[in-house]
């Protein structure tokens, strides 16, 4: 059983600056949680829109470089595939000992892309958020679940940092909040799992639903409002999260319940086990980092081309319709 902890001392980090780099989907929410429980904040960005949101803001917005100069706890929360390059060229060579670097995910430690010196404590703090939800359960006065880890303890104090940072950014400390003792591999292989199996597997599945419920006679609209466009699956999501997988299930009716059981299972071939166990095997030898950075490092060509079959797909085109006639878009 992994250590649990609901609470974190947070004046540990209460004099320290804290420099946010990116203010993107984590770091916006971050650095916003952080600002508005007194603590000192400053924005490390590229001169981008996401620069100018946070001037807006009113955050003050330094090159990264310049902000890893004045901060003393570094928040990495620029995308994992750019963050090797940034850590060489900026921040690196304008990281004192002593200072404190906080990634929000695993994968740049776990794959070994970034190398941190050994006079840094280097903490995780990952959600398991987006920041929306970190913004929104921080404003509606909740917590919100977060995988801790240290790949390096220099001060002997860096477990305490990151229960410290937890509570900061509103993790721990309110309803609904837990920081989960893990470590960069666990969060990396978790994550990626996820995202490589039922996650997309999800997505792909809805997708085809709605054609094969159209090949049936049924209209785009009843499709789409059936499978995801409604808002159902936002209170089966919640009541998943409230009262447990099959749990909730009860809250359905008897019919959905026997159809839920019986044919459920039959999608879980070994076809599937076998691909969600190779999934995890490409995960853990690397094979899937490897061919992420190699599509970086090629001008992206492949992610490219499959949103531009999804953009010109049909599920996009009716969705795109029928979200307009909603006022969606
Ligand atoms: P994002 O995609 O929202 O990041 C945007 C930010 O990155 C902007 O400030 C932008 O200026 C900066 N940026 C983009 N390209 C850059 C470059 N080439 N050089 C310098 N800065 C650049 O990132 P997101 O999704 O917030 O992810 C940040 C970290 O948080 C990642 O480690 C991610 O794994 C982790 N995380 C993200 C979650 C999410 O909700 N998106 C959930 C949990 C963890």
């Amino acid at each position: 059983m992994a250590r649990l902890y609901f609470d974190g001392n947070s004046e540990l980090i209460r004099d320290k600056i804290i420099a946010m780099i990116g203010f993107g989907n984590q770091g916006s929410a971050q650095a916003l949680n952080l600002r508005d429980g007194g603590f000192k904040v400053i924005v490390g960005n590229i001169e981008d829109e996401y620069a100018e949101r946070a001037r807006k803001l009113g955050f003050t917005v330094y090159s990264i470089s310049n902000a890893v100069k004045q901060g003393e706890i570094i928040v990495m929360a620029i995308p994992d595939e750019v963050q090797p390059e940034v850590w060489s060229r900026d921040i690196l060579p304008n990281l004192a000992p002593e200072k404190i670097v906080i990634f929000l995910s695993g994968y740049n430690i776990y794959y070994g892309f970034i190398k941190p010196p050994k006079d840094n404590d280097v903490i995780m703090v990952a959600p398991r958020m987006i920041g929306e939800g970190v913004r929104e359960n921080f404003v509606n006065g909740r917590g919100f679940p977060v995988l801790i880890g240290v790949a390096n303890n220099h001060s002997g104090k860096a477990w305490d940092y990151a229960l410290s940072y937890s509570k900061a950014i509103g993790a721990i400390g309110k309803p609904g909040g837990v920081a989960v003792e893990s470590s960069f591999e666990e969060e990396t292989i978790t994550d990626l799992f996820s995202e490589h199996t039922w996650a997309g597997a999800f997505l792909f599945m809805l997708a085809e639903g709605y054609r094969i419920l159209i090949e049936n006679g049924v209209s785009p609209e009843a499709a789409m409002l059936e499978l995801w466009a409604s808002g159902e699956l936002i209170a089966i999501t919640k009541a998943i999260v409230e009262k447990g997988l099959f749990a909730q299930l009860r809250g359905h009716s008897t019919t959905s319940q026997f159809g839920h059981l019986t044919w459920g299972p039959k999608y879980v071939t070994d076809e599937v086990k076998k691909l969600m166990r190779e999934a995890i095997r490409q995960i853990k030898d690397g094979t899937f980092a490897k061919e992420w950075l190699l599509e970086r490092l090629a001008g992206y060509p492949v992610f490219n081309r499959l949103w531009d079959e999804i953009t010109k797909s049909d599920v996009w085109r009716d969705e795109d319709r029928l979200y307009r006639l909603l006022g969606r878009r």
